[in-house]
């Protein structure tokens, strides 16, 4: 049956997340990406929907990557990007002047680069400069690519050297989603009836799990068009907890949403608990979700995977067409008609 909506189209590209994951690997898998020097330091360039792919893999890989990692959402690369820097540029559609001034630096810097795309200007400038290019299906907004995005990343890096086999996590991840994915769907209505009205404030707890709170916020604002909160624990016990709830009609508002996963220390687990003692009556309600699955990969994509859905049905109760993002095009179009 062919979606209805634009809510119905989103919630099938969401439901589709771990045939992108599987497809996306074996488009990265095809491409050759030739001899490379050593590199001290990786960079993913990107925005949006193309950058939270890598700040995804960064979570994951922090704890055993050999070198730096970090991920650039701006116009300019920091200064540690140079001839030893592996510099992997993603834009869905190509064309997003910040990712194309980080790619043009990178590229006057003589890193060692590849590009992730749909195409645009970034696909012919990487022909153009002899840059290994993993092409990604085009058709559907760049946030709901991210399982093209990120196995393309993560098997780039994989080839590269720079992690060791995400096989087994990614094979495990695209398993549990197929199994469970009918199930998040029906929890993801319960929580998105929570949500309705409310301010959602969604708190990591392990370094893994902090872009996956960035991820549920994005979703939140693109897919449902509300505002989101991030923070992440232990560090939010030493300021946010005092701020919480003032002023008071903020705090009436706010829906803690935590994550959890069996990584999360067991300190940080009980001065959630704390927290949301002594915080009592500065949020509305507060739910605990914890990662399932047994790979870090397919951990991360549980929660990944929730809110995504739960972003759609949030869409759906407020009449949001989950697929409209007319003030970003607006913008878009307004720095397009501007020079520099
Ligand atoms: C739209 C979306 C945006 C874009 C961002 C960058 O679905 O998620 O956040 O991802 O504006 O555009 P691209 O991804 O084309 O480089």
């Amino acid at each position: 049956m062919r979606p209805e909506t634009g809510t119905d189209q989103m919630l099938e590209l969401v439901l589709g997340l771990p045939d992108q994951l599987e497809r996306g690997a074996d488009l990265a898998r095809a491409v050759a990406l030739g001899r490379r020097r050593r590199v001290d330091s990786v960079l993913v360039a990107g925005m949006g929907g193309s950058g939270i792919g890598g700040r995804i893999a960064r979570g994951l890989l922090l704890d055993s990557c050999p070198v730096p990692f970090q991920v650039c959402s701006d116009y300019h690369l920091p200064a540690v990007a140079g001839r030893k820097s592996l510099v992997v540029v993603v834009s869905f559609s190509g064309n997003t002047e910040e990712t194309l001034s980080a790619y043009g630096q990178a590229h006057r810097r003589g890193c060692s680069m590849v590009a992730i795309t749909g195409g645009g200007e970034l696909g012919r400038l990487a022909a153009r400069h002899g840059v290994p290019v993993v092409t990604v299906p085009g058709g559907m907004p760049p946030r709901a690519a991210l399982g093209y995005l990120f196995s393309a990343l993560l098997v780039t890096l994989e080839q590269l050297g720079i992690c060791t086999s995400q096989q087994s996590g990614l094979k495990e991840a695209v398993r549990l989603m197929r199994r469970q994915r009918r199930s998040w769907h029906s929890r993801a209505r319960t929580i998105a009836r929570q949500l309705k009205g409310s301010l959602p404030m969604v708190y990591s707890t392990s370094r893994m799990l902090d872009p996956v709170a960035d991820r549920w916020r994005c979703q939140l604002n693109e897919n449902s068009g509300v505002l989101c909160h991030t923070n992440a624990l232990p560090e939010h016990n030493h300021n946010e907890i005092v701020g919480m709830g003032r002023p008071a009609r903020v705090g009436r508002l706010g829906v803690v949403i935590a994550l959890l996963d069996r990584e999360t220390d067991p300190r940080t687990r009980f001065r959630l608990k704390a927290m949301l003692d002594i915080t009592l009556g500065a949020y509305r309600s507060a739910v605990l979700f914890d990662t399932e699955g047994r790979s870090r990969l397919a951990r991360v994509f549980s929660l990944v995977m929730l809110g995504d859905l739960v972003s759609v049905e949030l869409a759906r109760l407020l009449n949001k067409d989950a697929m409209e993002i007319g003030r970003i095009n607006r913008l878009k179009e307004t720095m397009a008609g501007r020079k520099r």
